[in-house]
């Protein structure tokens, strides 16, 4: 366990008059990461970089910029590179010290000093559900953040920000919605909603929500992506929950009964559209391109890699 503070954490917490302010994120790492084999034989797929940072690390920046410093991570088997990589390292940190080398030596504690950071083993694992249940005990009885590795969302696009001040406002729970093509919604969960999403950042009720389904069968094109900010009331649904798609306890299966529950019984589900930045990490083509997208941007050498880029 890594015990830290972050003063940033602070500041851009959507704290709202009345409502205690939330902490909590949980990332569930405890997948496979089948896909992409065997770059992920001996190392877990959030360790793999992203420009020069584990994909692991965007996430818990992402969730610390939005007020969450307290990080649970569901974890299984050989994921203690993880645990490493939020720990301090003792011998590499005096070997930079003693080589004058601020420079990495401030990246190398960047992610010990960023969150609050725990860990809980997923044991079996049934389904991304199930991992969310893994941590009702630590999470207790306030509305929690779920951030999911695969998708990282640009922080110049507080989308989780904009989810907290939802849920602050509405109660229920939040999620994000984008609109995908029709041939893609078989990829992940999907949403019926009232209203229209048109606008990036509208806030829409959402009415009812099935796990990928097929084109045809699909009530609408919007996906949800990674984030989740859920009302306590899911763990006792997901305690009912049967394993659904994959024969796996799906979040998308539990949200389908929150969102047909009364609201003084934690029900209700909004939906935030989001249409800004997002990489997706999950698939070898996908992550070449985020990447990419993310090299173009490095502050030290972004513009030259992108000069490199179009001159190939
Ligand atoms: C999971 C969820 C799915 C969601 C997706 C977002 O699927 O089950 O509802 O749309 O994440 O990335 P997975 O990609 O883990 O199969």
């Amino acid at each position: 366990m890594t015990e830290t503070t972050d003063a940033s954490a602070a500041q851009s917490s959507p704290h709202q008059p009345g409502h205690p302010r939330l902490t909590k994120a949980v990332i569930p790492v405890a997948g496979l990461g089948t896909r992409f084999l065997p770059a992920t034989k001996a190392i877990p797929k959030e360790m793999l970089p992203v420009v020069d940072k584990p994909a692991i690390q965007y996430v818990v920046e992402e969730a610390v910029g939005a007020g969450l410093n307290d990080v649970l991570m569901v974890t299984g088997r050989n994921k203690g590179a993880l645990e490493d990589h939020f720990d301090r390292q003792w011998e590499l940190e005096q070997a930079l010290e003693a080589k004058g080398d601020r420079n990495r030596l401030e990246r190398v504690q960047a992610a010990t000093v960023l969150a609050d950071v725990h860990y809980i083993r997923q044991g079996d694992p049934k389904g991304l559900g199930h991992a969310v249940l893994c941590a009702a005990q630590h999470v207790g009885d306030q509305p929690f953040a779920v951030l999911l590795g695969d998708d990282l969302i640009d922080p110049r696009d507080p989308l989780l920000t904009t989810m907290l001040q939802v849920q602050a406002e509405r109660g229920g729970s939040v999620i994000a919605l984008l609109e995908v093509p029709r041939d893609q919604v078989n990829l992940y969960g999907c949403a019926a909603i009232e209203g229209d999403a048109d606008a990036d950042g509208a806030v829409v009720k959402v009415t009812d929500l099935v796990e990928k389904p097929a084109p045809e069968e699909a009530p609408s094109n919007l996906a949800l992506i990674g984030r989740y900010v859920l009302h306590p009331a899911v763990f006792d649904v997901l305690r009912r929950t049967k394993p659904g798609r994959g024969n796996e306890i799906q979040v998308t299966d539990a949200l389908h009964e929150l969102a047909g529950m009364p609201a003084d019984e934690g029900g209700g589900v909004w939906g935030v559209v989001f249409r800004g930045r997002r990489y997706d990490t999950g698939d070898r083509l996908s992550y070449l391109k985020a990447v990419v997208q993310l090299g173009e941007e490095h502050e030290e050498f972004g513009a030259e890699f992108a000069r490199w880029l179009r001159s190939r």
